[in-house]
C-alpha cells in the first residue's frame, strides 16, 4: 500500500501550517507595502531607453497558496516601444495574463502579489500641491493695466480652465514611475486613464443589470473630473461611433444582453478609450468572437492605435493574430520569457524549440500538413519549477549543456533575443533569469 511519503504531491499537514504562516507572513509585508504612504519621488525612475512606453525588469509575481507558492511570472523582461504593437504569446497558463494584471496592478489580492522587479512606464501625472491635491488650472483675462489676472466668476471664486470634453484642466507632470513599488492609491490616476485593459470576455466584464450609456458614463466621470453628464454624455455616444458602432445613440440605451458578441466587445473597446489612453492591453480580445467579427474587430484596434497614437500590448495564443498585428512578439513559458525580437524574426527565424513547435503546431491554408504537430510532454508544476531549462523535459532538440542551470539570453541580431544553449556560441547579453 502506498504510503503518505510515496505520494508526490502529499503535503503533511505540519507542512501545510508552515507553508500557511509564511504565506500570511509574506502577504502582510506586500499588503503593507501597496497600502503604506509615499512621495511620487519614491517610486520615480528612468526609462532604460527612452523609446519604450512600457520596461519590463525581472518581474516576480508570485501566488501564495496553500499548496506552496506558485511563480506565476518568473522573472520577465521585455519593453512596449511608444507607438508599437507588442504582441505576447505562450501556451495555457504560461504568465501572459499574469504579467498584464500586474501592470495594471490587478493581480488576485491577497495571494497574488507582485513580489520583486520593475515595471517602469512613461506616466503623465496630475502635479499635487503639499497636501496632495491636483493643481487647477485657471482662466485668465488682462486687466485695463494690461496684466494678466486669474477670471473670477460670480461668486468672486476662480474659474477653472476646461479642456475640449468639458473637463477641468490641472497642471501635469511627465515621470517616469516603477508601477511594482507604486501604492495601490497612486496608481489610480494611471489605470484606465494612461493604461486600459480590454479583457476577453465582455459579458462577464459589463454589468448586466446597467444600460451600455449608464457604464460607458460612469467610467467618464470617474476619470474626467469637472465634466458634466450632459458633456460626457456626448463623449460617450462619439466614442462608440468610433469604434464603428452605427446605431450610437440607440447602444447607449441598450443592456449588455441586447447585444451581440462583437457589439459588446466594442463597447469594451469604447469604454477602454474614453481617456485616450497610452496604452492598451487586450487580453485575448478575439478568442471569444467568430472569424469575421475577429477580423473586424483587429482592424479596429489598428484603426485606434493610429488615431489615438498608442500603443498596444496584445496577448494571444493565436500566432496568426499576432503575425497580422504585432509588431513586435514576445514568447513565454512557464512564466518566463524564452524568446523575443521583431515579428519577422520570429515568424521567419524562429529558434526556441517551444517556439519552432508553436510555428509547427498552427494550421496552414495549403493543407501541406496532413496533422498537427502536437509539443509532447507537460509545462513543469509551477509550485516546483526544475533549475534547469524548463522546456528541457519536452524539447527534441536536448543536449549535454541542457541540464546545467537556466539558460541565459542570446543575443542573436539587435532585435533578436532567445534563451537557449542551442545558441550560445553568439555573444551573451545578461541571464534569461
Ligand atoms: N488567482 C490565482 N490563484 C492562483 N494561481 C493563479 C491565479 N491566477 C493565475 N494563477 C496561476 O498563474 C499561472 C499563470 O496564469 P495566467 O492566467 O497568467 O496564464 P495565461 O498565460 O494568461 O493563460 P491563458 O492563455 O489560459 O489565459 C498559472 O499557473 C495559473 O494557474
Ligand atoms: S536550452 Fe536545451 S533543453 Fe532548453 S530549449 Fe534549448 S536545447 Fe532545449
Ligand atoms: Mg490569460
Amino acid at each position: 500500500m502506498a504510503t503518505n511519503k510515496d505520494k508526490k504531491h502529499y503535503i503533511s499537514r505540519s507542512e501545510s501550517r508552515a507553508i500557511a504562516k509564511e504565506n500570511s507572513k509574506a502577504i502582510r509585508h506586500f499588503e503593507k507595502q501597496k497600502k503604506r504612504r509615499a512621495k511620487p519621488e519614491e517610486y520615480t525612475t528612468e526609462m532604460k531607453d527612452d523609446n519604450n512606453i512600457i520596461e519590463f525588469e525581472d518581474l516576480h509575481t508570485y501566488f501564495f497558496s496553500d499548496a506552496g507558492t506558485v511563480k506565476a511570472v518568473n522573472g520577465v523582461t521585455f519593453s512596449i516601444p511608444a507607438g508599437s504593437t507588442v504582441g505576447v504569446v505562450g501556451e495555457s497558463g504560461c504568465g501572459k495574463s499574469v504579467t498584464s494584471l500586474s501592470l495594471m496592478q490587478l493581480v488576485q489580492a491577497p495571494s497574488g502579489q507582485i513580489v520583486s522587479g520593475s515595471i517602469r512606464f512613461k506616466a503623465s501625472l496630475f502635479k499635487r500641491d503639499e497636501r496632495g491635491r491636483k493643481i487647477p488650472v485657471y482662466e485668465t483675462e488682462t486687466d485695463e493695466n494690461g496684466e494678466e489676472k486669474v477670471k473670477l466668476n460670480e461668486k468672486g471664486k476662480p474659474i477653472i480652465k476646461k479642456n475640449s470634453l468639458g473637463g477641468n484642466v490641472y497642471e501635469m507632470e511627465d515621470r517616469v514611475v516603477d508601477i511594482a513599488k507604486m501604492p495601490t492609491e497612486h496608481m489610480r490616476s494611471i489605470r484606465g486613464r494612461e493604461i486600459a485593459m480590454i479583457f476577453q470576455e465582455p459579458m462577464t466584464s459589463l454589468n448586466p443589470v446597467f444600460t451600455i450609456g449608464n457604464q460607458l458614463d460612469e467610467v467618464g466621470l470617474l476619470h474626467i473630473e469637472g465634466i458634466s453628464k450632459k458633456q460626457v454624455k456626448a463623449h460617450s455616444i462619439n466614442m462608440l461611433k468610433m469604434v464603428g458602432i452605427a446605431d450610437a445613440e440607440g447602444v447607449y440605451k441598450k443592456y449588455p444582453h441586447e447585444l451581440s458578441g462583437g457589439m459588446r466587445q466594442r463597447v469594451m473597446i469604447a469604454i477602454a478609450l474614453l481617456c485616450n489612453p497610452k496604452l492598451i492591453i487586450a487580453d485575448e480580445p478575439t478568442t471569444a468572437l467568430d472569424v469575421t467579427i475577429q477580423a473586424q474587430i483587429l482592424d479596429l484596434l489598428r484603426d485606434i492605435k493610429h488615431k489615438i497614437n498608442g500603443s498596444i500590448m496584445l496577448i494571444t495564443h493565436d500566432l496568426g493574430v499576432v503575425a497580422e498585428m504585432a509588431d513586435y512578439v514576445v514568447v513565454m513559458y512557464a512564466g518566463r520569457v524564452i524568446e523575443m525580437g521583431t515579428a519577422e524574426d520570429i515568424f521567419d527565424n524562429p529558434l526556441h524549440p517551444y517556439t519552432i513547435g508553436l510555428q509547427k503546431s498552427k494550421p496552414t491554408v495549403d493543407g501541406e500538413v496532413d496533422k498537427l504537430y502536437c509539443i509532447p510532454g507537460f509545462v513543469p508544476n509551477p509550485i516546483n519549477m526544475p533549475d534547469y531549462c524548463y522546456f528541457r523535459d519536452r524539447c527534441e532538440m536536448c543536449k549535454e549543456k541542457c541540464a546545467g542551470e537556466y539558460p541565459g539570453y542570446v543575443q542573436v541580431s539587435p532585435t533578436h533575443k532567445v534563451a537557449c544553449y542551442l545558441y550560445e556560441e553568439t555573444k551573451e547579453d545578461g541571464n534569461g533569469q
